[in-house]
């Protein structure tokens, strides 16, 4: 275990805001959150840190952040059809996404690209091109928190559902994720059905495979996306909404194209969509701005300070709110 005092985030949130903590602790096995726990040192308020591609620190964080850095894929189960693994939380996510390829391991191709660590995938369900996490997961395994209680929930207990499951919800704040166990299977199997990916490798004119998929998944990513070594940001900043199928329709006529996804009971439209329509697409205040080739991603361009993000990002959902009645939610976390 490695403990800092007054410790810099500025290389620990993808949105490069330069604020500090009181205490940052690199934790190198879960079995240090057990000892810290029993030498009473885990006293709130504490936050748990994956690779910090998620969250938006508003002000310097007057607390203790847990970091994961253990690492690993080890192979517990398999057989003709599929394997099952068991993923260290500090484990990078493209490293896993590397592992499947290397291993010829299907279901999570097309999450390549998503930045942060294994153990923060089934927190907010990450998703990408018609692949959600939890189609993959059978299990995750952690600490309640502050007693260091061991749990482990099988998926179907994890309240999986669009961007949330249990650990984002009930047990917001109140757990560390150390391994998450996935399903993966042995034989090709792809989800095509998101149209930019299968425009993409029709305009490459690829043959589906892993290889491939990753490489057009990746290069939609590319297009759209900006990338986090250049630019900081949290990738999509809002979450989409999902509203009652007659306020699509009615706002479908000051926007005719409106995108919209059947969802549950409701229609699920693209805040990146409406925060375009609105006008907000390519804007920038100083260093703050919503990137131009996707609305839905609020960006620092070098040194933009907590409070002019959080100014940019209040303004676009009143302006949206003024224009099309919708309250778009923050999708990362706000600290
Ligand atoms: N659109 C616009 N203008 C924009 C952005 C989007 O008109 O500035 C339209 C697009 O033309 C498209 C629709 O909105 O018809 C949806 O856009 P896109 O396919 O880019 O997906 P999204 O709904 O904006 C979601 C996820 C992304 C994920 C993509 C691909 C959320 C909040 N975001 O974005 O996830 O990569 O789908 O599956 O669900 C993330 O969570 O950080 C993230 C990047």
């Amino acid at each position: 275990m490695k403990v800092f005092e007054n410790h810099s985030l500025l290389g620990y949130n993808t949105f490069k805001m330069e604020v500090v903590c009181r205490q940052f602790i690199d934790l190198e096995s879960p079995d240090e959150l057990k000892d810290l726990a029993a030498q009473g040192g885990l006293t709130p308020p504490y936050y748990v840190l994956g690779g910090g591609s998620n969250v938006l620190f508003t002000r310097d964080y007057e607390g203790c952040i847990l970091h994961p850095v253990f690492q690993g894929v080890e192979i517990v189960e398999e057989d003709a059809q599929s394997v099952t693994l068991r993923v260290a939380a500090g484990t990078e996510w493209e490293d896993l996404i590397n592992y499947c390829l290397e291993h010829h391991l299907y279901g999570l191709e097309n999450l390549t690209g998503i930045p942060g660590l294994v153990g923060s995938a089934p927190v907010q369900n990450i998703g990408a091109y018609g692949v959600e996490v939890k189609d993959c997961i059978l299990a995750v395994e952690g600490y309640h928190l502050p007693t260091a209680t061991p749990f482990r929930y099988e998926a179907a207990d994890c309240r999986f559902g669009y961007r949330t499951s249990l650990f984002k919800t009930e047990l917001k704040g109140r757990c560390f994720i150390t391994y998450v166990w996935f399903k993966l299977g042995k034989e090709p199997h792809f989800t095509l059905t998101y149209k930019a990916l299968t425009d993409e490798m029709a305009r490459q004119q690829l043959e589906p495979s892993l290889e491939n998929v990753v490489r057009c998944v990746r290069s939609v990513r590319d297009s759209k996306l900006p990338d986090i070594t250049e630019i900081g940001c949290a990738g999509s900043f809002f979450q989409n909404p999902v509203v009652p199928a007659v306020q699509a329709a009615s706002l479908k006529s000051q926007i005719p194209d409106l995108v919209s996804y059947p969802a549950g009971e409701g229609v699920k439209l693209a805040a990146g969509q409406l925060i375009d329509k609105a006008g907000w697409k390519g804007y920038r205040e100083g260093d703050a701005g919503i990137y131009p080739k996707q609305a839905l991603v609020v960006v620092n361009y070098g040194h933009a300070r907590p409070e002019e993000i959080k100014q940019l990002y209040e303004k676009v959902i009143s302006d949206v709110n003024n224009k099309f009645h919708i309250t778009l939610q923050p999708e990362v976390n706000i600290l």
